[in-house]
């Protein structure tokens, strides 16, 4: 019988982000466009002899007690599942916290498929990702992967056509983490829905077309229609992230944007020569670059 599996487990940027409402319970209606990049951690989940759920991680900085979301993904599943047993998850870590990269839901949503795979419960994807909906609003996307739609919460998803190999410079400043819940809060309290910026302009459709349209001109049309409504917020906070995009718009990108509540601002490239020079000329101390392509799924066999 298998005892221990290990799994790669893949961050997401946003291509899109639009704030389209406000809910009753806190949470902010989104519509989003998703997708897979090939920055990865590896997450190793082994049976052990106890009920109990260990952490390791290599980063220092994350939490290895309950609070840590791949605690609470093995924790939800012991709950409905009493007959699995206890498990070490061992988080090699690559994506950076803070970052907008959903470096926390993606070890989440690795310790789902793992322990369907390892205990062999014979999940469905849309059971999967309704487990993981009930732990944060990007676990689904990252159980599914690949590029979709998301709409409600972030939870309901719509897949888009694969975008194969989008060029992508990725840059986090590393003294900036931002925490998502602030970011809604402050545009929530700053009332920035009514003032919004896009609507009626049906981006989130046409940048949908331009991703279905594949093909060369793909990468340059998507690029020109990156938007992010939680810019408003944490550019004005961090004028060292809006330094950062502006280098990167310097740099004949195709285009560039912060994903999700931030710190990370990417830049898609026309091509990997292009990539690695725009990386060189906005990597600093302060600044980690890392150049990679998109991917068609999120979570693999390491
Ligand atoms: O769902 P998750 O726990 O990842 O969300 C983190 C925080 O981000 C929430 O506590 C909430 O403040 C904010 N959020 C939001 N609207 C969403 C998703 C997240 O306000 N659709």
């Amino acid at each position: 019988m298998t005892s221990r599996i290990s799994l790669k487990a893949a961050a997401k940027i946003n291509l899109y982000l639009e704030i389209t409402g406000n809910r009753a319970d806190g949470y902010h209606d989104l519509v989003m466009i998703l997708q897979s990049i090939d920055l990865c951690d590896r997450v190793d989940i082994r049976k052990i002899g106890t009920d109990e759920i260990q952490i390791l991680c290599t980063n220092p900085e994350v939490p290895c007690d309950r609070s840590n979301l791949a605690y609470k993904a093995a924790a939800l599943m012991q709950s409905v599942y009493p007959e699995i047993g206890g498990m070490e998850i061992a988080i090699d870590k690559k994506i950076p916290m803070g970052a907008g990269l959903a470096g926390g839901s993606a070890n989440a949503a690795a310790v789902f498929v793992g322990i369907d795979r390892l205990w062999d419960l014979g999940l469905t994807q849309s059971q999967l990702c309704d487990f993981a909906a009930q732990l944060g609003s990007d676990i689904p996307f990252c159980v599914s992967g690949g590029t979709a739609l998301a709409t409600g919460r972030g939870e309901v998803l719509s897949p888009l056509p694969d975008l194969i190999d989008l060029v992508l410079v990725i840059c986090k400043p590393r003294q900036i983490a931002i925490a998502t819940a602030w970011a809604y809060q402050t545009f929530r309290k700053q009332e920035l829905l009514a003032t919004s910026q896009v609507k009626n302009q049906n981006l989130s459709s046409q940048i949908v077309a331009a991703i279905a349209s594949g093909g060369e001109s793909a990468p340059h049309k998507i690029g020109r229609l990156l938007y992010n409504d939680l810019e408003r917020v944490v550019l004005p906070e961090y004028p060292a992230i809006a330094e950062l995009k502006n280098k990167l718009l310097d740099q004949e990108c195709l285009g560039a944007m912060m994903s999700g509540s931030g710190s990370t601002v990417f830049a898609i490239a026309p091509d990997l020569d292009r990539a690695q020079q725009i990386a060189e000329a906005v990597r600093t101390d302060d600044i980690d670059v890392w150049v990679v392509k998109s991917l068609v799924r999120s979570i693999f066999d390491a």
